[in-house]
């Protein structure tokens, strides 16, 4: 259990459990964009717009914020919620919160699923590209 929340399990792509969707779809080839399903196409885009400035477009970080793989990479997705819609004042620097930001708000579990893919590395850093998708859960 608390090994489990060490390497955040509970989320991760290698252990689905039965209440929980697999998080994202991702296909990725050689000298091109990733190609992502919706969800996390939007998380990306979000992202680019509302984190990326300080956490980098790649998410990795930047001097005054942290590197979102390497933080993350204990966090479940209540605590990622939580860090949102509290942000962070430190002496040094800050990030708003964001439970109230339209941009932000409705989007998080868009966000958990794009920062999820990059945590687990199963999304590396780069522009992402949507994959065709029909309505409803992917067949296969
Ligand atoms: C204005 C700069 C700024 C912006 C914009 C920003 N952050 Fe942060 N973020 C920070 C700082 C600074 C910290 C905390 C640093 C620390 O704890 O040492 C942080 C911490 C975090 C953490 C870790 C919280 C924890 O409890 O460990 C997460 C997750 C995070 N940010 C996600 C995001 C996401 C997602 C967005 C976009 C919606 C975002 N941030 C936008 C500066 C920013």
């Amino acid at each position: 259990m608390a090994l489990c929340a060490a390497l955040g399990c509970q989320a991760g792509a290698a252990q689905p459990s039965a209440v929980e969707a697999p998080l994202y779809r991702i296909e990725c080839e050689p000298d091109q964009p990733c190609r992502v399903d919706l969800a996390t196409y939007i998380g990306w885009r979000v992202f680019q717009a509302q984190c990326a400035t300080c956490h980098a477009a790649d998410a990795r970080g930047s001097s005054f914020a942290p590197d979102l793989a390497l933080r993350m990479s204990t966090m479940n997705e209540r605590q990622f919620f939580a860090a949102l819609d509290q942000g962070y004042f430190g002496s040094q620097s800050s990030m708003p919160p964001r439970g109230r930001d339209p941009n932000v708000a409705p989007y998080y579990d868009e966000l958990w699923s794009y920062l999820r893919a990059r945590v687990t590395g199963a999304l590396p850093p780069g522009a992402v590209e949507r994959l065709p998708e029909v309505d409803g859960p992917p067949a296969d």
